[in-house]
């Protein structure tokens, strides 16, 4: 029961692999460390408030850090970095999203709207005039991303897409201030500013509060 062409290679498929794991053992492990950690780095374009903007980016860059960090778009910002705040809340072609959950390299040609291109001191948004008018905020830090927010809230509703609180999934949907405070849960005020912000978007989407 000789069986020397198995043995052979057996054989030599052991001299094989102890040379490849000598071979390995040979480079210098900070080299394969510093190798793994080296940044993998791509160019993305994005059009950020009507404006195309490019950036070199690591590829872990989130949206959030990308527009803060690299566009010094200050205005979004970052309250948890865990998506439970909303404080990063931005528009991606004109649907709301956490910023700081989405790699930027996710929005390749994506329209990007934040804070900053919403309205300007001299020429407020609606939502932001009435967000003065009610005094919907006090620190003011998740104020950016609950506008972005209200905005968007208002044009789902108008688009007829239903919350977990709309009570006929088929039929029109209504800006009620059921329906407002439901769709703002995502964002939260540290302040308490809730009653208030519902005064402003109830102004703006006609439903008194
Ligand atoms: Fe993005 Fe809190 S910072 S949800
Ligand atoms: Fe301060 Fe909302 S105004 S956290």
């Amino acid at each position: 029961m000789d069986r020397p062409g198995l043995l052979e290679m057996n054989r030599r498929d052991l001299m094989v692999g102890a040379s490849a794991t000598a071979a390995i053992t040979t480079v210098p492990a900070g080299a394969l460390a510093q190798e793994a950690d080296a940044p993998v780095r791509q160019t993305v374009s994005l059009t950020v408030n009507g404006e195309r903007r490019e950036m070199d980016l690591d590829l872990r860059t989130t949206l959030l850090d990308a527009l803060r960090e690299h566009l010094h778009l200050i205005g979004t910002k970052k309250g948890c970095d865990h998506g439970q705040c909303g404080a990063c809340t931005v528009m991606a072609n004109g649907r709301r999203m956490n910023s700081c959950l989405s790699l930027a390299v996710m929005h390749e040609g994506d329209d990007i709207t934040t804070i900053e291109g919403l309205g300007t001191p001299d020429d407020l948004h609606p939502m932001q005039a009435a967000f003065v008018k009610h005094d919907g905020y006090q620190c003011g830090y998740c104020t950016p991303g609950q506008i972005c927010s209200a905005v968007a809230v208002l044009e789902e509703v108008k688009a007829g897409i239903p919350s977990h609180v709309s009570a006929d999934l088929t039929a029109r949907q209504e800006a009620t201030l059921a329906e407002l405070r439901e769709r703002m849960s995502g964002n939260l005020c540290r302040c308490g500013a809730y009653s208030n912000i519902l005064d402003a978007m109830g102004e703006v989407a006609g439903v008194p509060a």
